[in-house]
């Protein structure tokens, strides 16, 4: 172990796996940390492994320092944290239980590996009488891991309501208030470092999946498997739904939920959900996050940040090394097999819908339309109807309906696709129910 000159206090080795977007910043603010002198315990940055070593980078680190064998940081007795940053379930995990069993603390801001793997890690990091910390893999910056692991254990979580993937909301804020192109607000997220690897994770909402499993983890001491979440992306999300939203009182997000349903069932969701203009949610704009956590005895609480970016990232996952370099060694996990929830299917979540639909513009649509619904029981809160092409042979439908229960809504979707008069089924979006929320004015 290398020797701090200010104080003969020997440091501690910070072995980096990644030096991409988030290594880069993790790796400047280690050493600045070192240099601020501040710290009883110094940090040293001892390696950082990564796959190309003759890619440019943003940080001007000695060639010395770099590898692209992982062992340089896993079997490198001067390293005792190691900070995995490459992403994806493998070979991550391998290398995450090889360091933790190597004796070496680990932190993380992988959602995918703690999500498909986290219980399994944790395990062995407590087997190995180590730490894993993972604060960075949800919410970016926001300190969302540490207050459900530790400052709201003695509650019991209700709900959970979340914006947690920060390049959709960067990229629907900018759709909402700039009508901006999709692929191109993507491409700016990406340049801005927003975005995984593959930023089909983003927009199809796997990542905030990830998140909301790992969440639900610690909120329910329960495993949420991924199929058990009910998934869908921002890909069908247009412009024109923002106006014709905006007209009804409520804008667009991607919606991360976990409630109690029923007696003992569990229910998860990510999709694109209409959110009412005056609940604070739909103010969350830009990269930031936020997670609402309802609980029986703290009642609802916000927690609200930049949700992805070097910087933020950096600031969860530098917590991390230096709340364990600072820690005499408690372990922080909480066995995620206790307690037993059932996993609700989404065909039994109730909400309002929103639907736009591109119908023949001729007498009879509407009502073809209707009766389908009111077949299924459900009835119609509002109505938009634009018309789409000079001849006026289109026109855009947009119809609000009051609750009903999703696989009711399921079956008049497939109705509605068949009727001779509706062209095409552009969208259907959920509607986040907010109690005690005023009705909104009926218009049809
Ligand atoms: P990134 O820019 O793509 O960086 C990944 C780094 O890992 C690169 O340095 C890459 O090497 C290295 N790497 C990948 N696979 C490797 C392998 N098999 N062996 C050795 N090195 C490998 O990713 P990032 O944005 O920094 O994200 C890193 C992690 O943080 C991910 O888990 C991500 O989900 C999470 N995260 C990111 C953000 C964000 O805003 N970006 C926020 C929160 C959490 P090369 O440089 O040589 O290609
Ligand atoms: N791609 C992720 C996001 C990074 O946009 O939120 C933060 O986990």
């Amino acid at each position: 172990m290398r020797m701090s000159a200010r104080q003969n206090v020997p440091a501690v080795g910070v072995g980096l796996l990644g030096l991409g977007v988030v290594g880069s910043a993790v790796a400047k603010a280690v050493l600045s940390q070192d240099e601020s002198k501040q710290r009883e315990i110094p940090l040293a940055l001892v390696c950082a492994v990564v796959r190309d070593l003759h890619k440019k980078r943003s940080i001007d680190l000695d060639q010395s320092i770099l590898s692209d064998d992982p062992q340089a940081v896993i079997g490198n007795t001067s390293v005792g944290i190691v900070v995995e940053l490459m992403g994806g379930e493998y070979p991550a995990f391998d290398y995450i239980a090889s360091s933790l069993e190597a004796g070496k603390h680990v932190v993380t801001a992988n959602k995918e590996v703690m999500c498909k793997r986290g219980d399994e890690l944790l395990r062995i990091a407590v087997d190995n009488n180590v730490e894993l910390q993972y604060e960075a893999s949800v919410g970016g910056g926001i300190p969302i891991i540490g207050p459900l692991t530790n400052d709201l254990a003695a509650n019991r979580i209700q709900s959970i309501r979340a914006i947690i993937n920060g390049t959709t909301n960067f990229m629907l804020t900018k759709m909402a208030h700039e009508a901006a192109d999709f692929d191109a607000v993507l491409a700016e997220a990406q340049s801005l470092g927003y975005a995984e690897a593959d930023p089909t994770a983003d927009v199809d909402g796997f990542d905030p999946m990830y998140k909301l499993s790992v969440l639900t983890r610690l909120a329910y001491h329960t495993e949420m498997p991924i199929d058990g979440i009910h998934r869908e992306g921002i890909r069908d999300i247009h412009v024109k739904d923002f106006r014709y939203a905006s007209e009804l009182g409520y804008t667009i997000k991607l919606l991360a939920a976990a409630q109690t349903h029923g007696e003992s069932g569990l229910l998860a969701r990510v999709h694109p959900a209409l959110i009412p203009l005056e609940v604070p949610m739909a103010a969350v704009n830009g990269v930031l996050n936020a997670v609402e956590v309802e609980g029986d005895l703290v009642g609802s609480l916000w927690f609200q940040g930049p949700g992805a970016g070097a910087e933020p990232t950096a600031s969860a996952v530098v917590g991390d090394i230096l709340k364990i370099t600072e820690s005499s060694g408690n372990n922080s996990y909480r066995s995620a097999a206790f307690a037993s929830f059932k996993i609700s299917s989404m065909d039994d979540h109730v909400c309002q819908y929103y639907m736009r639909l591109t119908a023949s513009d001729q007498p009879g649509v509407l009502a073809n339309v209707a009766r389908v619904l009111g077949d299924a029981g459900i009835s119609i809160s509002a109505v938009l109807q634009k018309d789409t092409d000079i001849e006026k042979t289109q026109a855009d439908l947009v119809i609000m309906t009051h609750p009903a229960r999703e696989a009711n809504m399921q079956t008049a979707v497939s109705l509605i696709r068949k009727l001779e008069t509706v062209i095409r089924m552009d969208n259907l979006i959920r509607v986040e129910n907010y109690t005690g929320r005023l009705q909104k004015r009926t218009l049809l």
